[in-house]
This record gives structure tokens, sequence and C-alpha cells, in this order.
């Protein structure tokens, strides 16, 4: 889970702004006009949470540090409350036996930071080495399991292009800078993890999707081409010492461009523990002129006719397994692990209990690709569902639930889904 989607007490116990309390707070960005005030109340209730995660008889927990909790200003001043509270939590992990892996960043900057330039800015590096400095003293001795940044590429393009996600900025002249400016952090935070936690099992994690062209045509084909750079090799190739992807594409030149000026490739590279793969569908695009810089559209899975999920995400197990084998070629990774993968349905409960069939479906089909890929040769080391709880699902705000556990929102109650009781029994036979 997410600290943003989950913790609520937006601003209770010291917690300055992040992004997503400011961005939720503008008309018509959010679904349903829905905000991150209350979410789950994981804040107050992590303890009854964390006791439903080990029930389900899971083994790991993720979660991630809110950065204004910690430090409201996201510089300077710290605050005690935010730091007792995630020792807390991890604490209560420990005791259960839940292995927190903890997320440093997903999604969910300070505003006083954005209001600098966030990610656009230079001194992120250092606003985040602070940070990433701070929880690393904090916790390090009691957390061994880091991931450094939550889909880089989810947070750049949406946040800094498409205007889309918190902080809704858009435009090349934002997007150049924040992709720039997070592949070196990604790197810079894992080196600080290193050198301050000793044992320390460090990663970060990736969105990825297959990228398959509509039809055979050359111009399809080529557009795929262009939108794989970007969805799955823009990061991952950066961390790996290889720079940015090297191609004939106008915009990757002009990262090129920041790359050879600052002469940052080696700071870019990081030899990682493992690598999170986020995968939940394929995208189908064909050749679309009038789309900036990619030229590309999509051919979403209601056009085509396969099966889908209440995001319209198409349901492939067989390309999570293509998307698994693919990052294992690139040579350089040395352990897989699935940091999330899952599935939104329309749940509704009824006489007190929640039939996802359509979910346990979707774990069935996903899990075994995983098995097979393992069979063959990938290193995969674990699997996180995503998720444990209904949650804030960013833009599309309480409306798409992703949780094996269902929440009221309006009344806190929580209801364990048929998938949540389906994976105990997996868990339980394995
Ligand atoms: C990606 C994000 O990391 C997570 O926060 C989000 O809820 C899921 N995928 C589903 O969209």
């Amino acid at each position: 889970m997410a600290a943003a989607q989950n913790e609520g007490a937006w601003n209770s116990y010291g917690k300055g702004l992040s992004i997503w309390d400011s961005f939720s707070r503008r008309q018509g960005k959010i679904k349903g006009g829905g905000k991150p005030t209350i979410a789950c109340d994981f804040y107050h209730r992590y303890k009854g949470d964390l006791l439903l995660a080990k029930a389900l008889g899971f083994s790991v927990f993720r979660f991630s540090i809110s950065w204004a909790r910690v430090l409201p200003e996201g510089m300077g001043r710290v605050n005690r409350e935010g730091i007792a509270f995630y020792h807390r939590v991890i604490d209560e992990c420990l005791k259960l036996g839940l292995r927190p892996y903890v997320t440093l960043y997903h999604w969910d900057m300070p505003t006083a930071l954005e209001k600098e330039g966030g990610w656009t800015s230079h001194f992120m590096l250092k606003w985040f080495s602070r940070f990433v400095t701070l929880c690393a003293e904090e916790y390090g001795d009691k957390v061994k399991d880091w991931i450094v940044l939550n889909e880089p590429f989810g947070f750049t393009s949406l946040g800094y292009m498409l205007g889309r996600h918190a902080p809704g900025r858009t435009g090349l002249s934002n997007f150049l800078p924040a992709i720039h400016h997070a592949a070196l952090a990604q790197a810079e935070g894992g080196r600080l993890i290193r050198q301050l936690v000793p044992g320390a099992h460090i990663g970060t994690t990736y969105s990825c999707s297959e990228v398959i062209p509509y039809t055979n045509n050359p111009e399809d084909i080529q557009a795929a081409k262009r939108l794989d750079i970007l969805m799955n090799r823009l990061f991952i190739e950066p961390a790996l010492g290889r720079g940015y992807p090297r191609e004939d594409f106008k915009f990757l030149e002009k990262l090129e461009l920041h790359n050879r000026s600052w002469k940052y490739t080696e700071r870019m590279t990081f030899n990682f523990d493992f690598i999170g793969i986020q995968n939940y569908f394929p995208i189908v695009v064909r050749y679309n002129p009038l789309i900036p810089i990619v030229q590309a559209s999509e051919v979403r899975a209601s056009t085509r006719g396969v099966p889908s999920t209440a995001m319209g995400w198409e349901i492939n197990p067989d390309s999570f397994y293509r998307i698994l084998k693919r990052f294992w070629l690139y040579g350089g990774v040395k352990e897989i692990i699935v940091s999330e993968s899952g599935a939104a349905f329309k749940d509704v409960v009824v006489n007190g209990a929640v039939n996802d069939q359509a979910r346990i479906e979707y774990y069935q089909g996903y899990l075994l690709a995983m098995l097979r890929a393992k069979k063959e040769g990938v290193n995969i080391k674990g699997f996180f569902a995503w998720t444990l709880m209904d949650n804030f699902e960013w833009a599309a705000g309480y409306d798409a639930r992703f949780g094996l556990i269902h929440v009221d929102f309006a009344t806190q109650l929580r209801t364990i889904k048929s998938s949540g009781y389906w994976f105990r029994d997996f868990l339980q036979n394995k």
C-alpha cells in the first residue's frame, strides 16, 4: 500500500501537505471528487489492518513513507510524531512476522517542494537525499528491504507531461527535467541506503506493459516501438548503466542532450539487488500522427473485445509472462520481485460478502504465468498482490476497487472478499 492511498490523517499529527492533498482539491481532477483526507484511515487502524494481512497468510507488507509526514516542509524540520508513526507500523509488522518492504517515494511529494519546482528542479536530488537519509537512519536497523521509487515513468508522465496526476504539470519542459531528476534520484537513493543500512536489500519498481502493434503495418510497428521506449526502457536502462535508450526518436535526442552535457550516465547507474516489476496489462497501439511525440494511440481492450477489468485494462497473463522474461533477459537484473499486480472490479457487498470470482481468476492466471517464467529460469523472488484493501486510487478516486478486502469508505468497515479467502487458502496449501 501507499501512504497517500491509505493513511488518511492528511493534516493531523504534524503532517505537511502533499501534492495529492493539493491536487485533489482542484476541480474535476479526481473522479467523483474524492480526496485522500481519510482514505482507509490506516493511520489509526494500522494494527487491525496488519492483523488482516497476517490472517490472510501474507509474510510481507509493502508500504510507503509519506515524505510530508516526516518532513512537513520537505526539508529542514523533522516531525517526530510522523517518525514515531512509522516506527509503530514497522514494530507491529515485525511483531506479527510481516517483513516490511518500505517504498521511499510513492508519489506524494510535499507541496512545499512542488512550489520550488518539484521533480523539475535539480535541487530535488538534495531534497530527496535528505529524506532518504532520514528514513535510513531512523528505520535502517529494523527495515532491510527498500524500494527507492515507485513507477518513475508513472509519476513523471502522468504528473509532469499529461497533467492527469499530481502535481498536474504538462509539456516537455516539465517532463524532460522530471525524467532526468528521477533517473538520478533512483540511483542516488540506492547509494545512500547501501551506505547507511548494513545488509540492505535494495530495489526500485517499474511499471511495464508489453506494447503490441495493432497491425503488421510498419507505421504501427514503429509507433509501438516508440511507446515501448518510454513505457518500458526509459528508467531501467540508465539504472543498468546504459544511459537513456539510444534510438532514432527525436524526443530521446533531447534526453541525450541532458545526458551528454551533464555527463551523468555514471550517476544514473546503481547495482540494485532487485527490480520490482509492476504489470497489469499489455497495450495495443496504432500509428496516430495527431498525438504529439509518440504518434501512437491505444486501441482499447473494449474495442478489441478482449477480457478487461473495471479500469478497462486488458487481462492477459501470457503478456505478463513475456514481460517477466524480457526484463530478465536484460542481463543486468539480479532478482525480480513482482511488486504489484492486481485488478479492479465493480465489487458489491451482498449479505456481508463480496463474491469477486473475476479477481480470483485474475490472480490464478497471473500467478501461473509467473510460475512458468520462474520454472524457465527467471529469478523471481516474490509477488505482491495489489492490493490488500480498497483505497484511494489516485485520479480514479474511490471508484476503482483493487483490494482483497472491501472497504466501506463511509463506515470504514472491512469485508474480506472471496479473493482474500482464496489467497489465504492458496498460501496455506503452498
Ligand atoms: C500503480 C501504483 O503504484 C499504485 O499506487 C496504483 O494504485 C496501482 N498501480 C493501480 O493503478
